[in-house]
């Protein structure tokens, strides 16, 4: 399962590429924002930092963009921008007619907030490179985010879509560890929760035991 960071913070990138062998980026809008600075700077900072490499990067077209005409016109500039971009669609009857038009201009896609099987069988017809199901939303909502990743990985495999899921907004080990279940090709995370899924409290205690161990077999100095 390929390892995406859910972030537009370039030091976040930066330190997920030396540290992580990061596999790929996602960004949404909040994220653009939470750098506190416009958007096409944010993005172009990030396409100097995966310059040279083959990381996808997802950027998002304005989610209010009602046309698909629209959503290919924009989707056309960000792709522009950078051969790594991958342009994030929302889940609508317009977004999957954009996603179709894009796959047959060879721009690649990532059709965002799926929530159901319908939506993401949809994403697949259309020829989304990437489907991503809000796990942990689900999760706030009170549904069973595994549950869906499994329905998505099966209807791909029934139907032989070469779509790729990424579980998205995954909010804790546990989620990462099912999305890995359920086949999804890649998880996205912010740098938190990967920094909380190398830790276990056990592997701790080990140490602390062993270390102690380890200081008595220590020839006297
Ligand atoms: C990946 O594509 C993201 O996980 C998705 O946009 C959800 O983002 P959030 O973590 O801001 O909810």
């Amino acid at each position: 399962m390929k390892l995406f960071l859910d972030s537009a913070k370039v030091e976040e990138i930066r330190y997920a590429l030396e540290n992580w062998a990061l596999d790929g980026v996602t960004t949404n809008p909040r994220h653009v924002a939470a750098t506190g600075k416009p958007a096409t700077e944010v993005y172009a900072e990030i396409a100097q930092v995966v310059q040279g490499t083959s990381l996808p990067v997802s950027v998002e077209v304005d989610p209010e963009l009602e046309h698909w005409q629209d959503i290919v016109h924009q989707a056309q500039e960000l792709a522009a921008m950078c051969p790594n971009f991958v342009i994030k669609v929302g889940a609508s009857e317009q977004g999957f007619r954009a996603i179709r038009e894009l796959n047959c201009q060879g721009i690649r896609t990532n059709a965002t907030l799926i929530f159901s099987l319908p939506q993401a069988w949809h994403a697949a017809r259309a020829g989304a490179t990437y489907i991503s199901p809000f796990v942990g939303w689900r999760e706030e909502f009170g549904d069973s985010g595994l549950e869906l990743l499994r329905q998505v990985r099966q209807m791909l495999d029934n139907f032989g879509y070469c779509s790729q899921i990424i579980a998205a907004a995954t909010r804790n080990p546990r989620q990462i560890a099912e999305a890995a279940l359920a086949g999804c090709h890649c998880v996205t995370a912010g740098k938190a929760v990967y920094e909380q899924s190398f830790k276990q409290p056990f592997t701790d205690l080990g140490v602390r035991r062993f270390a102690e161990a380890y200081r008595k077999t220590l020839a006297p100095a």
